[in-house]
C-alpha cells in the first residue's frame, strides 16, 4: 500500500508536536516550522511517499491546525 504524507507548511505555526510524537519523519526547522524529513517541494506542500505510515498518523493527529495529511493508494485519511 503506498502511503504519501504531504505537510502544508504554510498553515504550519511551529507547535512542534509532530517532531515530538514522530521524530523519524518530522524535525523543527532554523525557520521554526517543521520539515518533513525527505520531503520534495510539490507546489506550497511537501511530500514523501513512505512504504508505511509509521508514526505520521499520530503526527497527523497531533497536529493543531491540521497541516499533516496521509494518503493511501490516493485516499486521503486525514
Ligand atoms: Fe507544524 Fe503541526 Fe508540526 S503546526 S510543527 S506541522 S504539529
Amino acid at each position: 500500500m503506498a502511503v504519501k504524507i504531504i505537510h502544508d507548511k504554510n498553515t504550519c505555526i511551529g507547535c512542534g508536536a509532530c517532531a515530538a510524537v514522530c521524530p523519524d519523519s518530522w524535525e523543527m526547522g532554523g525557520d521554526g516550522k517543521a520539515n518533513l524529513k525527505d520531503g520534495k517541494a510539490d507546489g506550497d506542500n511537501f511530500v514523501k511517499e513512505v512504504p508505511e505510515e509509521g508514526c505520521n498518523m499520530q503526527a497527523a493527529q497531533s497536529c493543531p491546525v491540521n497541516c499533516i495529511h496521509v494518503e493511501k493508494d490516493g485516499n486521503k485519511v486525514i
